[in-house]
């Protein structure tokens, strides 16, 4: 599949690109990435990175990603990673190289992208910078609508101070409170607590702990569940804090912290994750407190953006 869009003398084509490709469209994106002003997020920086998240992509891999030329040159790069439950496609990009041709270039990728979807694939949504500007105003171009902001957190070294001392920690380790993986006395309260505060999220409570790379903890008091964590290694290496909750009476006791780091103590020495980040609402005071307090790092605000459905 290919389409073509003119601009004065230029003619961009859009299509799919051979897998030997894989590390100029890599380099291509990780360029694009390393600008705030074109910044899309969840995709990383590093250029090795980029290509493992492009090939796990679901369901095509690099089938769904497409690459808008000028002649030879990469001018152009969108991606799509799409499933039937909820019915929506997240978009990583458009990547346009010049803001002089963003519009044509952009279009012209939407569309191509698009067209490889399902047809009951109707929910699109992506994210990206505060800073990128360019693709702010192609969403409202293109009817989407925006959701929340939120705060994209980074801690660089998991075997840092912040992180290993608060375990063992008096303030910081309820000691009648246990931290463990699901098993079959946890498994079904812990999908109902995140079912309950995360309604409609992208993976339901009983999916939590059904993918490889995963780490899942419950934290246990006399056998009932107070709260739970889930985080999974990425593709890039990095480790990714997915969900944190814990049941309202038993907030303020130090056991999303204790979640926290006992998560990333596991990715770090389960799954091999030097780092891991995070995203949270920008309103969620309470969180973002708590993951600055053991050493995540601001590194920027993403603006999320959904046509099809409603960001709650
Ligand atoms: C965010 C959440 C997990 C915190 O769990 P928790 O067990 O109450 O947190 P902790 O007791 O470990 O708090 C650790 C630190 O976080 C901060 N914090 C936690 N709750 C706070 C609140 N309501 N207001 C302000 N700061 C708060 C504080 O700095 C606190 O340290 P301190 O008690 O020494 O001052 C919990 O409020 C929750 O489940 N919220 C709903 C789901 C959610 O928002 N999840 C996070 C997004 S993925």
């Amino acid at each position: 599949m290919s389409s073509a869009t003119d601009r004065g003398d230029d003619e961009v084509a859009v299509g799919p690109f051979a897998p030997t490709d894989l590390p100029e469209v890599a380099a291509f994106v990780a360029a694009q990435q390393a600008d705030p002003t074109k910044h899309i997020a969840y995709l990383g920086t590093e250029t090795d990175g980029i290509a493992a998240e492009l090939a796990a992509l679901e369901p095509r891999g690099l089938e769904a990603v497409l690459v808008a030329r000028r002649e030879v040159e990469i001018v152009g790069v969108l991606a799509a990673d799409w499933s039937d439950d909820p019915p929506r496609v997240w978009w990583f990009g458009p990547f346009v190289a010049s803001r002089e041709t963003f519009d044509a270039v952009a279009d012209a990728l939407l569309g191509a992208g698009r067209a490889l979807l399902p047809a009951g694939v109707t929910q699109e949504e992506f994210a990206v910078d505060r800073r990128n500007e360019a693709v702010a105003a192609f969403a409202r171009r293109h009817g989407f609508e925006p959701g929340e902001g939120s705060s994209a957190l980074l801690a660089t070294d998991l075997a840092g101070e912040r992180l290993t001392s608060s375990v063992g920690g008096d303030q910081d380790d309820p000691r009648d409170v246990r931290v463990e993986p699901l098993d079959d006395r946890t498994r079904a309260a812990v999908a109902a607590l995140h079912d309950r505060l995360f309604p409609g999220t992208h993976t339901p409570g009983d999916r939590l702990d059904r993918e490889p790379d995963r780490v899942v903890l419950a934290a246990t008091r006399d056998g009932a569940v107070l709260g739970y964590v889930a985080a999974e290694r990425q593709e890039d290496g990095a480790g990714y804090v997915d969900f944190l909750g814990v049941d309202e009476p038993a907030r303020r006791q130090g056991i999303g912290r204790q979640l926290v780091v006992a998560a990333c103590q596991r990715l770090r020495d389960d799954l091999g994750c030097t780092m891991a980040h995070l995203t949270v609402r920008e309103s969620n005071v309470a969180a973002r407190r708590l993951y600055t307090s053991i050493g995540f790092l601001e590194e920027r605000v993403l603006h999320p953006w959904s046509r099809g459905f409603r960001l709650d």
